[in-house]
């Protein structure tokens, strides 16, 4: 009734508030590729996706073994695609045919374009010794995301870091790019749905929402064009806004893990067919293969280990981000029912240790956790890992670094570190972003490693098929801040207990 006073206010208040999403500026080349994510595609095959600000009719990778020769191309299946809300596309090309462990140079095909490297996936049963990073809960810096004081000489090489802006995660990851050799990150990118957290936004949370996704995914390129960044997801990709129950307000595009799905939905996996002697390992694999539903969950082989990608989102019962959950987001189901619970069986089952030696679970929320724990994740997974023999589990979800003595049900295995039937846990939840860190609170029993206090990754060295080595890595130093060893003697080809 009374519309009157708005009318004559709004241009005032049209001058004192300056609500703007802070997009980056649009390249005058709407061709020239943008967030750039490598991922372990195969055996001997590596998926490139990019973002571009214009849709392409055909999209191709120019590659080879040496920079000024790159004398092979291969070009995507499909055109680019796009979903409502978002500037970008999404552009998906596979290198298949690689010989493995060799560096190889790339150039996505466009004039601005720049000519990148990586190291192709060394083969499953290879035992070379390497290490990999698990990067978890990492948010955008700069105006929409979290600012850390830390050394500007610290920022890389790899292409270029701008030294204005302080991610501390990003800058190490850089400066040390020789020493790992993937990256996986189970859940919580850019922290989008945080929008809200900035004043700027508050009246265009749309546009904030992908201004803060497009700022996050070129920050990352560096290391993701660099580096096969392995995704899975977590709470922070399920839409617009984290507060509870109020998913229905977000836009199209904004809901239900869209761009998530849309940017990784093509570069996971499913996972790998099996090089066992065994018929019936060779069996599981391929019916894993037929379950794998990525970006959601998948496995991969890299030399000696075995990674599983699980959702601890959606697709189980009472699942926190599914329909109905207690996160309130209302997400998914991205399979039939018990698909991925299904899957997860199967491929476990499928591993030959006498190829793969070490068998690496990772999701986005804990079950062992100084923290709110996920207890329907506990319940949906817990003996699955335990009954396969799993040596490792990797999660984050909470802010802060925590590392767990091998534990089943509870109970802390009474072998230790050295051979024990239940799985190591750790928690690598400290990489970084607007929310900050947390502090550990009660300690639980098996918590051997806890710290709220820093930026931090952990690093995951296989030595070689009996023994394993993780590092928490402070983020603003490289400083270790804390080393542990795991030995298991890997006696059986086909665990099951
Ligand atoms: C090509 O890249 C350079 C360096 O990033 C940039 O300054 C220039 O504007 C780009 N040219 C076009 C046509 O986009
Ligand atoms: C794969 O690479 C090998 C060695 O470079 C080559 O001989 C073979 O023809 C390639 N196969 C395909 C399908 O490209
Ligand atoms: C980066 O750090 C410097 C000093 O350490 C500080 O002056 C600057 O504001 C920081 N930048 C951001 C984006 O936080
Ligand atoms: C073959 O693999 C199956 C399932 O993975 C396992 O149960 C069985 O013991 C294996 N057989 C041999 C001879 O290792
Ligand atoms: C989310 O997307 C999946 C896959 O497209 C679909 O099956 C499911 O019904 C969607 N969930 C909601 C709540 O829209």
């Amino acid at each position: 009734m009374k519309f009157l006073t708005p009318f004559k206010t709004a241009p005032l208040m049209a001058a004192v508030i300056i609500a703007k999403a802070h997009y980056p500026a649009l390249p005058t080349d709407l061709t020239t590729p943008f967030q750039q994510r490598l991922a372990i595609y195969g055996p001997n095959s590596v998926s490139i996706g990019w973002n571009t600000y214009t849709h392409l009719d055909e999209s191709c990778v120019r590659f080879g073994t040496s920079s000024d020769n790159l004398d092979h191309v291969s070009c995507a299946v499909g055109e680019s695609t796009t979903y409502p809300s978002s500037r970008t596309y999404e552009n998906v090309v596979i290198l298949k045919n690689l010989t493995a462990g060799v560096t190889y140079y790339y150039k996505i095909d466009s004039t601005n374009s720049t000519v990148d490297h990586f190291l192709s996936p060394r083969t499953p049963g290879d035992k070379t010794p390497f290490s990999f990073n698990a990067v978890i809960d990492l948010g955008v810096y700069g105006e929409d995301g979290f600012t850390i004081k830390g050394d500007k000489t610290k920022k890389d090489t790899i292409p270029t870091i701008n030294p204005a802006l302080n991610h501390t995660t990003i800058g190490r990851l850089a400066n040390t790019v020789d020493d790992y050799e993937f990256i996986i990150h189970p859940g919580d990118f850019a922290y989008a749905d945080d929008w809200f957290l900035s004043l700027d936004n508050i009246f265009d949370g749309e546009n904030a929402y992908q201004a803060i996704l497009e700022n996050f995914y070129t920050q990352l390129a560096p290391i993701a064009g660099r580096k096969p960044y392995m995704a899975s997801p977590g709470n922070h990709e399920a839409a617009c806004q984290e507060i509870p129950h109020t998913t229905g307000l977000c836009p199209d595009g904004q809901k239900n893990f869209t761009d998530f799905m849309h940017r990784f939905g093509q570069t996971m996996p499913t996972s790998f067919p099996s090089v066992s002697t065994n018929n019936s390992a060779k069996i599981l694999a391929n019916q894993a293969r037929q379950l794998a539903q990525p970006p959601f969950w998948y496995s991969f082989e890299y030399g000696m280990a075995h990674v599983v990608m699980i959702n601890t989102e959606t697709d189980f019962d009472a699942a926190p981000s599914g329909q109905g959950g207690s996160a309130g987001l209302d997400g998914g189901p991205f399979g039939t029912q018990n698909q991925q619970i299904d899957f997860l069986k199967a491929d476990l089952a499928s591993v030959d240790r006498a190829v793969t030696p070490w068998v690496i679970v990772a999701g986005h929320r804990p079950w062992y956790t100084a923290g709110t724990a996920c207890g329907p994740c506990q319940e949906a997974f817990e003996d699955i890992l335990y009954t396969y023999g799993v040596d490792l589990g990797v999660f984050g979800h909470v802010h802060n670094s925590q590392r767990f003595l091998p534990v089943y049900d509870g109970t802390v295995d009474p072998a230790g570190l050295q051979d024990p039937k239940a799985p190591m846990y750790i928690v690598a939840g400290a990489a970084g972003n607007i929310e900050g860190l947390v502090s550990v609170g009660t300690k639980p029993e098996g918590l051997a490693f806890s710290n709220g206090d820093d930026y931090a990754y952990a690093t995951v060295k296989i030595v070689d098929e009996n023994n394993m080595e993780i590092e928490f890595v402070q983020s603003t130093t490289g400083e270790i801040l804390d080393k542990s060893a795991l030995f298991k003697s890997h006696a059986e080809r086909f665990i099951r207990q």
